[in-house]
């Protein structure tokens, strides 16, 4: 297959990122995002405005990953792009972008499921980094997702748990909400938090069954905690904000922990592989490590550039189903709601 010469376009616009990468035999040559800084006043993103950068972004963004791999946009064997699950104008534009693209080169449609793509973005070839074996779990943790993922093949997963309201990363952004500290909070807090107190304000963990997450409790605690606490002393945040978000942040981790230790009870299967926004966060890290010591977990967190939201990761998925000849027709639509 190596000998093949596989090059691939992959195309993301599931949520506020434009993304376009260039995968050569499943190596990455070009990873280019265009973020959109135009939510941040908002405090989270606003669908229509992403839709409408994303229609700004997508043609200089495609472009400039075709130049940065040093190819021509006809060496490209087929284009891959998201379509769902995400917002639905904003999943439209790189839906309809691939498609016209893809009939005026005359090459192949790979269609790309995002929340695949996050876990498929392991198996991108990189230096100093090795692929998990099957069968493994992955965890997808980010301000639009939180799940956990048996994956027994590239393409076989089941999704066996994931969150009932909020995702994680959102709790990470209201709670810096409620702090008023800016959009996307969870880096403040990350950095905060490591010159804290984690156990100086003990907030409740939520009580949910199984391996499902509920993050939308913490929320509200948090929000009556502070509200409360203002109450007696205006400043309250300001003098405590390093122990109150190292103590959010140890509560947050230790949710996501708990869980992925009853799954890999459950399952019996120690390998784990994260992704997503919130895997750049030090407390995850850290707690990752410690489960490789305490539990022999063998653990594979992704390059920065292939966690959070990006093309890269379309990209790997699109060159694997190449692989398999796995096309779709160009009658294709965005689904919002799609599953794994
Ligand atoms: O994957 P991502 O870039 O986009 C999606 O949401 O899909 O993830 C963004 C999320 C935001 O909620 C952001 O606050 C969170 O990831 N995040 C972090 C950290 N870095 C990013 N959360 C906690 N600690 C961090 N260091
Ligand atoms: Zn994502």
């Amino acid at each position: 297959m190596e000998s093949q010469n596989i090059y691939i376009l992959g195309i993301e616009s599931s949520c506020d990122d434009t993304a376009a990468a260039i995968i050569h035999n499943g190596k990455i040559l070009s990873n280019v995002v265009a973020n959109q800084q135009i939510h941040q006043e908002y405090g989270g993103v606003v669908p229509e405005l992403a839709s409408r950068a994303h229609q700004q972004n997508i043609v200089p963004v495609v472009q400039q990953a075709i130049a940065k791999a040093n190819i021509d946009k006809k060496q490209l064997n087929a284009i891959a792009f998201t379509r769902g699950p995400g917002l639905m104008g904003s999943l439209l534009v790189g839906t309809s972008f691939a498609k016209s693209l893809a009939l005026g080169l005359d090459i192949p449609l790979i269609d790309v499921n995002h929340m695949q793509a996050h876990i498929l973005a392991h198996f991108i070839e990189e230096e100093g980094f090795e692929k998990p074996n099957f069968p493994f779990l992955a965890m997808t943790i980010s301000g639009g997702h939180t799940q956990i993922v048996k994956v027994t093949s590239h393409f076989e997963m089941e999704v066996i748990g994931e969150t009932i309201d909020d995702a994680v990363g959102e709790a990470f952004d209201k709670s810096g909400k409620i702090l008023g500290l800016p959009y996307p909070a969870g880096p403040i807090i990350d950095k905060y938090a490591k010159e804290g107190n984690p156990k100086a304000f003990p907030f409740p963990k939520p009580n949910v069954k199984g391996l499902n997450f509920s993050f939308s409790g913490l929320k509200t605690a948090i929000l009556y905690f502070i509200q409360k606490k203002q109450k007696e002393d205006p400043n309250f945040v300001e003098e405590n904000i390093k122990d109150i978000c190292a103590s959010i942040q140890h509560t947050i981790i230790n949710i996501l922990i708990d869980k992925l230790k009853k799954a890999t009870k459950e399952t019996g299967i120690k390998e784990i592989a994260i992704g997503g926004g919130v895997s750049a966060n030090s407390g995850i890290r850290n707690a990752l490590k410690e489960g490789e010591r305490k539990y022999h977990w063998k653990t594979h967190i992704p390059k920065f550039e292939y966690t959070t939201d990006n093309a890269a990761m379309i990209a790997i998925v699109g060159y694997l189903k190449y692989l398999e000849n796995d096309f779709v027709g160009s009658g294709v639509t965005a689904s919002a709601r799609l599953k794994i």
